[in-house]
């Protein structure tokens, strides 16, 4: 675990923590592992496919009955919220004929119906209608049991507003496996605001972006403040580079935190705060890579999360939900604060644009492999790859065995 403000514990003093010279020697990701698809489709298999990935926002299935597609890294899932109010996903395809079931964002009422034939799967999965199996006006025929073809399900569980799936299968339970992170936050945000947030159906904000990129190089870029009074002088005026920390959070994350994020940014009064933040710490904020796919940034107002939805080796789309610390910030009294807190993350968003797929171009060239890992600003970059490493390492070795 963390010590609560910083991962450091050597005897360097800057205020990012410790350098680590032995990082010069480390392995990076290879270019390939941003720019071949057959790499990309390795990666989903024996990376992703093995941990908790995230897929949509708990706020995409709002209601019993909405049902929300999703390709992920070429997979047409579909996520649905059924009638007892649990988020379940499934393959988005019918058992019948392989139809893509579900096309758009809606609500199907209680059943999905497949556009080809119009078999009925409840919003569990079980199929429970087939019109005309046995001929004009025959719904069922010998031989065929409804119970033998339930869609095919997705293991998902949601946390701070985020639905995530396990496409093994085989992962921890996803509290086990963000314990080491929520343990953190929950003594930074008060007990259980991760639940809060995921229970937040309130429209208060979203922003989306394509990057022509791969999805890891906004997770790296992510990590790091290193590049903040460059890139986003803005942001360094009320959060600047020297009062922030790298952060690792073993084993399932790592990014930055800062001692001095101006609540007010300028403005008369904040938003309201997370009723159990620690009044110590009003200025810490924290933004983490939650590996592989998901953004988190906490500060004692709101709360944002990014989905990084890969669509291509070198495309990916931003999803950006904006969560408030107080469902009481999204009255109308606040509209103007929360205008301006949109404003300015949606600039410091679209400042990252041109340095990610700046990146991605870079890693056309034979001239570059992988680069450097600097001892201290690239620790929560290095983390991420050495991270990325380890599992491709010991899955290939099983897939091989
Ligand atoms: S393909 Fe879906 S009902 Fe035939
Ligand atoms: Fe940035």
């Amino acid at each position: 675990m963390t010590t609560p403000d910083n991962i450091a514990t050597s005897s360097s003093t800057s205020p990012h923590g410790a350098a680590d010279p032995s990082m010069r020697d480390s392995a990076a990701l290879p270019n390939q592992a941003y720019v071949e698809h057959s790499e990309w489709l390795k990666e989903r298999d024996l990376v992703i496919a093995k941990t908790w990935a995230g897929l949509g926002f708990s706020r995409d299935i709002s209601q019993p009955g909405s049902v929300y597609p999703v390709v992920f890294m070429g997979l047409p899932l579909v996520m649905v919220r059924d009638q007892h109010g649990q988020a379940r996903v499934f393959h988005n395809v019918c058992r019948h004929r392989g139809m893509q079931l579900v096309a758009e964002s809606g609500d199907a009422g209680l059943t999905i119906r497949c556009p080809y034939h119009k078999w009925g799967y409840d919003l569990s999965g079980h199929l429970k209608t087939t019109p005309n199996i046995g001929g004009m006006g025959v719904h069922q025929v010998d031989g065929f049991d409804c119970a033998e073809h339930a869609l095919t399900a997705v293991r998902c569980e949601e946390s701070m507003g985020v639905v995530f799936i396990n496409l093994s299968g085989t992962a921890p339970a996803l509290s086990e496996h963000l314990a080491p992170l929520l343990s953190r936050w929950h003594e930074l945000a008060g007990p259980a605001f991760d639940q809060r947030l995921s229970a937040d159906t309130s429209e208060s904000g979203s922003m989306e972006l394509v990057l022509k990129a791969n999805y890891k190089l906004a997770v790296e870029n992510y990590c790091e403040s290193y590049h903040l009074p460059f890139v986003h002088p803005d942001l360094n005026t009320y959060s600047p580079l020297d009062a922030h920390y790298n952060l690792t959070v073993d084993p399932l994350a790592s990014g930055q935190g800062t001692r001095v994020y101006d609540l007010s940014r300028g403005d008369s009064e904040p938003l309201p705060l997370f009723p159990d933040w620690d009044g110590d710490r009003l200025k810490t904020a924290e933004y983490l890579s939650l590996y592989p796919n998901v953004l988190l940034g906490i500060q004692a107002d709101h709360f944002f999360v990014i989905l990084l939805m890969s669509e291509a080796v070198d495309q990916t789309r931003e999803r950006l939900q904006f969560l408030y610390a107080d469902i009481a910030a999204t009255d109308e009294a606040y509209r103007s604060r929360r205008e301006s807190l949109h404003a300015a993350w949606s600039i410091v968003f679209a400042e990252d644009i041109s340095v990610v797929e700046g990146m991605q171009r870079g890693r056309s060239s034979p001239a570059f492999d992988g680069g450097l890992f600097t001892p201290l600003m690239d620790v929560p970059t290095h983390h991420f790859h050495q991270w990325f490493l380890s599992r491709l390492e010991k899955n290939t070795t099983r897939a091989v065995r």
